[in-house]
């Protein structure tokens, strides 16, 4: 019923009659509607989605170029990954996600998808928390290694703006430099990290700042109300998730309306070596994107500074650091 409103919606709009068929047939196979079902839970790579199907490769691949064909799913590749997404905007995505609602969840062939997509991401979440694991100690170093981190923290503080904050997140807070950095500037802030690993050099560090403390949790379920966060600073941490834009959404959910969102991170670069050695999983993020996961997540995108790479680290692997601010609608 509904599937069939947005088809006349998209009619009244001049979608072409040939345009839809070509969707509705490419959606009509079960091996494409499986790879559908599996991207509406986020992006994923043919790799992990021919460890789902179990096909091989190269069928994978033609079937996700059918889809893209149909202008239903967007390809993103980046260094030797690439990365399938679902079409966000317009007609097709709407028809989309109303087929996809209409999918049961309980059909045998979406639980055991379902059951091995969890168990791959499982898998991917477990190598990150083992690289942070043994990161931990070294971890203030790390960071600095690709940055001039002064340059980025000063930036960072000119971009939330003047004035005080009463309640601060640090999303990921690793070893809890947000927080130390900021502690002068909040009544209250809290760390969530899911490595307990980090959380431990979060609290040594953070033991003689009094109005800050650190929780484990995990990013995508946050243990606070709605509406309750004046500051959230999500700090590198992005470029390590299976799902930036469910991240994002989580943590508008949280940021109070007027509230200050501030996102560190890589614009895109080429150091493929990051994901083999340091499990990044996305090499940076352009700023249409982040701009259109901020906004998808309901906040008012306000501006993006960006710090290019040091003259000195020239020849060295060295990355442009991005501030994207946004804060969380008032109407
Ligand atoms: C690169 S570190 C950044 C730490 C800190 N924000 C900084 O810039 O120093 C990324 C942090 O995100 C945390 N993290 C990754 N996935 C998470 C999740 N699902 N929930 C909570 N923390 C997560 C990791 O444990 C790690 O401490």
């Amino acid at each position: 019923m509904l599937a069939a409103k947005v088809v006349v919606t998209m009619f009244e709009k001049g979608f072409k009659v040939d345009k839809l068929v070509k969707a509705l047939r490419a959606i009509a196979e079960p091996t494409r509607l499986r790879i559908l079902v599996l991207l509406s839970h986020g992006e994923l790579t043919v790799r992990e989605l021919t460890q789902v199907l179990q096909q091989s490769q190269p069928r994978v691949s033609r079937h996700i170029g059918l889809l893209v064909r149909a202008g239903l799913v967007d390809r993103i590749p980046e260094g030797s990954w690439v990365f399938s997404r679902l079409v966000r905007d317009g007609a097709l995505a709407n028809l989309l996600q109303d087929i996809l609602a209409a999918v049961p969840a309980t059909d045998v062939i979406v639980v055991e998808d379902m059951k091995c997509l969890e168990q791959i991401k499982e898998e991917r979440a477990q190598a990150a928390a083992n690289y942070f694991q043994k990161a931990a100690s070294d971890w203030d170093q790390i960071r600095s290694l690709h940055l001039c981190e002064q340059e980025v923290e000063a930036c960072l503080i000119n971009a939330i703006g003047p004035g005080r904050f009463s309640n601060m997140l640090d999303i990921g807070t690793g070893s809890g430099r947000m927080l130390e950095l900021l502690s002068k500037r909040i009544d209250h802030g809290l760390g969530i990290d899911q490595s307990v690993a980090m959380l431990g050099f979060a609290r040594s560090k953070l033991q003689n700042i009094e109005n800050c403390f650190v929780q484990q949790a995990d990013l995508f379920d946050l243990p606070l109300s709605d509406n309750t966060q004046d500051l959230i600073t999500i700090h590198q941490v992005l470029h390590y998730l299976s799902d930036p834009p469910a991240a994002l959404a989580e943590a508008a959910r949280v940021l109070r309306p007027g509230g200050t969102m501030a996102v560190v991170d890589f614009a895109p670069h080429k150091w493929e070596f990051l994901r083999e050695n340091h499990a990044h999983r996305r090499l940076g993020f352009s700023n249409s994107e982040m701009r259109k996961w901020l906004e998808a997540a309901g906040l008012r995108y306000a501006d993006v500074h960006s710090l290019p790479p040091l003259d000195s680290l020239v020849d060295e692997p060295s990355l442009t650091v991005r501030i994207w601010i946004a804060h969380g609608r008032t109407s």
